[in-house]
């Protein structure tokens, strides 16, 4: 079996994985990126595209942030609607400033990608068989099918950085990681439509009927979303009944119109929470969804993934520099406390917004009454703006 040597094997070309590769070779340390999936698909998976202040400044810091600054849409506010009235939250004049930046992570892995090429760096699609070894020890390998050859790379560190159904996290042994879990009971239909926003900013919107979403990608295209059963399948959804009801959960009482266009994409996801502590393993570090899943909600997913490999990135380059392991069994720690407070805020946000027909009108209330609080109190609005935008990085 060829045997090959770098410094950090990463496994996942997700946002977290090909963002550690970026921190690594900008501060001089090797590494192999391995991703099962093909580059086209990589960088067609629609998902999450709300990035926070201190994500959108890692981007341009590690040089990737060029066509993200010629293309994006920045936010200063999000507006909150129910009983067809619309509440605009001003993120920027409650943060001192700050704002989101909206581009469809998608396009951040292609940046992402084009930029690990350019440098060379080995970035592998397409590998079968990624298993994880001697964990524990200082030279933890990786076996991989590459091309259909069988190869071994040996390392200093692994980064699990595959997602939530990646093999980093089964690799250690039984009993070492505890998980913490809540499953919602209702999933979200997404879609995306080729035609331009209904309004300038994000939309979350209280109905009696349920959740909805009104988000963006571009001048063109708008992301929208609805809360569904979770057990629905995308057959239940033809294109007629997604417009009915958005144009339902949307709908204001001053005549706004939601503009429909044909639909490009759709699709349906669960809603959970699921945390994994520690965040280590020997010499394995799980980072991004490998470790923790929000609902997207509060749109933390892909900042919390950037700010884990953030933290990671900085303690392998101190641990190679110096010899520092400090930062490195801090590791885990610091990421979880910004992990919690992310779930705390999804799950807070996600129990304000959505309905279920078995709840009680009690419930309803008391939704209604945290959203009226949101909007008229500028401490409340202030928590809701600081959190969403996002802390600054640990
Ligand atoms: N071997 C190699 N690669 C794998 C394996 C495996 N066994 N299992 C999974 N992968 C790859 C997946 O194909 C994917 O490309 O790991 C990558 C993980 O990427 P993401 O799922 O995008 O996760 P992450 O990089 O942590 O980014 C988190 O993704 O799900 C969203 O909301 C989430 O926006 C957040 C972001
Ligand atoms: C999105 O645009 O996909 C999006 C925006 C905000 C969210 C979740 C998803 O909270």
């Amino acid at each position: 079996m060829k045997t090959v040597r770098t410094q950090v094997a990463i496994i996942g070309a997700g946002p977290a994985g090909l963002v550690l590769g970026q921190i690594l070779h900008r501060n001089g340390i090797e590494s192999i990126i391995l991703e099962e999936r093909d580059r086209a698909y990589v960088e067609r998976r629609l998902r999450a595209g709300v990035l926070e202040q201190g994500s959108a400044d890692l981007l341009r810091e590690l040089g990737v942030g060029e066509r993200m600054d010629r293309e994006k849409l920045v936010h200063h506010g999000v507006h909150l609607q129910f009983e067809g009235e619309r509440h605009r939250i001003d993120l920027s004049g409650l943060t001192g400033g700050k704002s989101i930046t909206v581009y469809g992570q998608h396009e951040i892995v292609k940046d992402l990608i084009a930029a690990r090429l350019a440098q060379g760096g080995p970035l592998r699609f397409e590998v079968r068989d990624v298993q994880l070894h001697d964990l524990a020890s200082e030279r933890p390998r990786v076996t991989v099918r590459d091309a259909d050859e069988p190869h071994e790379i040996t390392c200093d560190f692994i980064a699990g950085c595959d997602g939530s159904h990646g093999v980093s996290l089964p690799s250690a042994p039984a009993g070492h990681f505890t998980t913490f879990e809540r499953s919602y009971p209702f999933s979200w239909l997404g879609i995306l439509a080729s035609v331009p926003p209904s309004l300038d900013e994000l939309v979350y919107a209280w109905h009696e009927r349920g959740f909805a979403l009104h988000s963006m990608r571009s001048p063109t295209i708008t992301r929208l979303y609805v809360q569904c059963p979770a057990e629905d399948s995308i057959e239940a959804w033809p294109d007629e009944r997604i417009w009915a009801e958005l144009q339902a959960r949307l709908a204001m009482s001053d005549g706004w119109q939601l503009l429909e266009g044909p639909i490009l994409e759709k699709g349906i996801a669960r809603i959970r929470s699921h945390v994994t502590e520690p965040m280590s393993c020997g010499r394995m570090y799980l980072a991004g969804d490998a470790a923790h899943i929000v609902p997207p909600t509060g749109a933390k997913g892909m900042n919390l993934a950037l700010h884990d490999v953030r933290v990671l990135g900085s303690a392998m380059t101190s641990w190679y520099r110096t010899g520092d392991q400090r930062e490195l069994e801090q590791y885990s720690a610091t990421c979880l406390r910004r992990v919690w407070r992310a779930e705390h805020f999804s799950w807070w946000m996600t129990s304000m917004l959505h309905r279920l027909p078995s709840d009680d009108p009690f419930g309803a209330k008391l939704q209604l009454a945290q959203m009226r609080y949101l909007c008229r109190s500028s401490a409340a609005a202030t928590s809701f703006a600081e959190n969403y935008v996002g802390f600054e990085h640990a």
